[in-house]
């Protein structure tokens, strides 16, 4: 696309979490609200993330944001695995992620996975919000379908509200003990220093609205001068994941989060060696609102800009190895750009 090479570059916001806590569940409800506000034709899907536009995120937020006050293009979301086994592929989304999201269950709390991912988010210093997830399944709870929190909650009987007091209460206290001053998320004034925690339910879509005001702010306001990158020169990513995909062998699963790749680009690739020189032989984007983990069948695109997730088809991949480093060759010199991944 023709984008201001000057323009801010998309966050990239990684949802972090213990299994079954709701990760997944939340990026769906963010894609299925945006159905049904008719757009789903534009968030597009990428490998193993969501891009949502600034006009999506703005429209679901309703009044809690004022599109005007943002220049962002809008949020990539990264999904990780809460399954205990995938401590890498979690460690490597929480260390690319501009900004994070950890969910976590208000009945279930905190949990061996919520305390990894703190730990990843501390020693990257990625700034996060907690969306404390679930709220539905208080009991007696009173459901207002995509309501922002503070009319849901004022619906509840005072039973209800005292019940999921304590329950927000509880992984602030948690937070704390963790080292992190957390409070409600209207509470907060400054995101950076106070963890603020949004009531959110996946399956309802309260708080939701919430949720997306808040991440925007955030990225908005700390985020700014990191993003004011050009996205138009050769794209700089890491890989997340190396697989075998059918017709294509082995492909890398990369998040590119710097400049552009082309289907016609020479790259280097980390290996378990030595570096790996290769050429691009398709860049593959899962098709709209297909189930990305699952999504065999792609797209072919001719060039993507950060940030962005995509899937690589390029010979020599075998030796490619999650984790690692990928640069785009184009008018560089090849060995500055296999010093660079060599060095990395
Ligand atoms: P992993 O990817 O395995 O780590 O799990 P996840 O965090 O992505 O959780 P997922 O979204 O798959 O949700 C797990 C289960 O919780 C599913 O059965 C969801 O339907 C349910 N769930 C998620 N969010 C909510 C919610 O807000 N309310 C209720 N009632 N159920 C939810
Ligand atoms: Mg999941």
């Amino acid at each position: 696309d023709s984008r201001d090479p000057t323009s801010l570059r998309t966050p990239i916001v990684a949802v972090l979490g213990h299994v079954d806590h709701g990760k997944t569940s939340l990026l769906d409800k963010i894609r299925g609200s945006a159905v049904i506000e008719g757009e789903a034709g534009a968030i597009t899907q990428h490998i193993g993330a969501t891009a949502v536009p600034l006009d999506i995120v703005s429209s679901i937020a309703g009044d809690l944001v004022d599109p005007d006050d943002f220049d962002l293009p809008g949020l990539l979301f990264i999904d990780t695995p809460g399954h205990h086994s995938f401590t890498t592929l979690r460690s490597r989304g929480g260390a690319l992620a501009d900004i994070a999201i950890l969910v976590v269950d208000v009945n279930d709390g905190f949990q061996p996975q919520t305390l990894e991912a703190l730990d990843i988010l501390r020693r990257s210093e990625t700034p996060f919000i907690v969306a404390a997830n679930k709220i539905d399944t208080v009991p007696g709870w009173d459901e207002t379908e995509d309501s922002p929190i503070n009319a849901t909650y004022e619906s509840q009987t005072d039973r209800v509200q005292g019940r999921l007091d304590e329950q927000l209460y509880e992984i602030i206290g948690n937070l704390s003990d963790e080292g992190f001053s957390a409070d409600l998320y209207w509470r907060v004034q400054n995101f950076q220093r106070n963890v603020g925690v949004v009531p959110v339910s996946a399956m309802t879509g309260e708080g939701v609205p919430d949720l997306l005001a808040v991440m925007m702010g955030l990225s908005q306001r700390y985020m700014k001068e990191e993003m004011e990158i050009d996205v138009t020169g050769p794209g700089v990513g890491t890989v997340l994941e190396v697989k075998e995909e059918k017709g294509f062998g082995k492909t890398v699963d990369i998040v590119l989060y710097d400049g552009t790749i082309k289907a016609d680009d020479k790259i280097v690739v980390g290996g378990q060696n030595d570096p790996i020189v290769t050429d691009v032989r398709a860049l593959l984007q899962p098709r709209p609102l297909a189930e990305i983990r699952t999504e065999s069948r792609f797209e072919k695109v001719d060039e993507v800009s950060a940030a962005a997730g995509i899937k690589v088809a390029a010979p020599e991949l075998g030796d490619a190895m999650a984790g690692a480093p990928v640069r785009v060759v184009r008018d560089r010199d090849l060995e500055d750009v296999v010093r660079e991944v060599e060095a990395e």
